[in-house]
């Protein structure tokens, strides 16, 4: 069942058409990745499916709704999450302090600590950190802490911009293995990643973007021996 569509979206800045017509679909249950070069507009599909922009041209449905127009926080409302690249933690704000920001639309406190002890369970890391301020964890804590905070409100669809970004190889590891572990405990996962191989490691299925334009869609397993998609996103020649 198709979770999230997206058909034929054109989003600008300005003059600048970053999105020129892509259509996309994930389905419940899946983690899907949308891979490309720097600049390729993975992010600015993101900001669009979430909100912080909105397309000129095209339609997205969200479970069941026309999200096109709506801002932000009513999607966040109707259940997906966008981790930015970047994070966007809140530095001074204690790890304690940023999960319960992302908990801001709950108002059961029962609820919130049993939300927060799961975002601790599978990062343990951020426990041990709990009083500290956000502006001083290592990136990859500041992007568990990411990704802690936007389970905080049990998404539907959790979209993450380039979590592996900066990061040394062994955090990326477990940052993915926590991104496979959240899907095979239920959320539908889109994934935005310039590191190709890992992000096809773990996704179902994925398309490539690449100047605004979606040029190949496949299964995870069929990109990642696509000789284009080798020669071009896998550093393989
Ligand atoms: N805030 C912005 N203002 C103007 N142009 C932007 C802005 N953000 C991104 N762009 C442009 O839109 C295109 C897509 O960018 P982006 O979505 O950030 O790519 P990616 O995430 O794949 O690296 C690029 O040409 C980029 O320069
Ligand atoms: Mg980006």
């Amino acid at each position: 069942m198709s979770l999230l569509t997206i058909d034929n979206i054109h989003s600008y800045y300005g003059h600048i058409h970053a999105l020129k017509g892509i259509s996309l679909e994930v389905n419940q249950g899946e983690i899907v990745c949308l891979i490309g070069s720097n600049g390729a507009g993975k992010s600015t599909a993101l900001r669009t499916i979430s909100g912080l922009m909105h397309p000129k041209v095209g339609r997205i449905a969200f479970d069941g709704n026309d999200i096109s127009k709506m801002d932000a926080h009513e999607i966040v409302a109707n259940g997906m999450v966008h981790v930015p690249e970047g994070r966007g933690i809140f530095p001074t704000l204690t790890v304690k302090e940023n999960l319960e920001m992302g908990a801001f639309t709950l108002t059961d406190r029962h609820v919130i600590e049993e939300r927060m002890e799961h975002g601790f369970s599978l990062f343990p890391r951020l426990k041990e950190r709990i009083d500290q301020f956000g502006g001083t964890l290592s990136g990859g804590e500041q992007q568990m802490l990411a990704i802690a905070r936007g389970l905080m409100l049990d998404p539907k669809l959790l979209m993450l911009d380039e979590p592996s970004m900066g990061l040394a190889p062994i955090l990326v590891e477990l940052i993915f293995d926590i991104v496979r572990k959240l899907n095979e405990q239920g959320t539908t996962i889109l994934l935005v990643e310039q590191n190709a191989l890992m992000a096809l490691s773990i996704a179902h299925r994925g398309y490539v973007l690449q100047t605004g334009e979606i040029t190949i869609s496949d299964s995870a397993e069929k990109l990642r021996n696509d000789k284009a998609v080798q020669k071009a996103y896998l550093g393989m020649s």
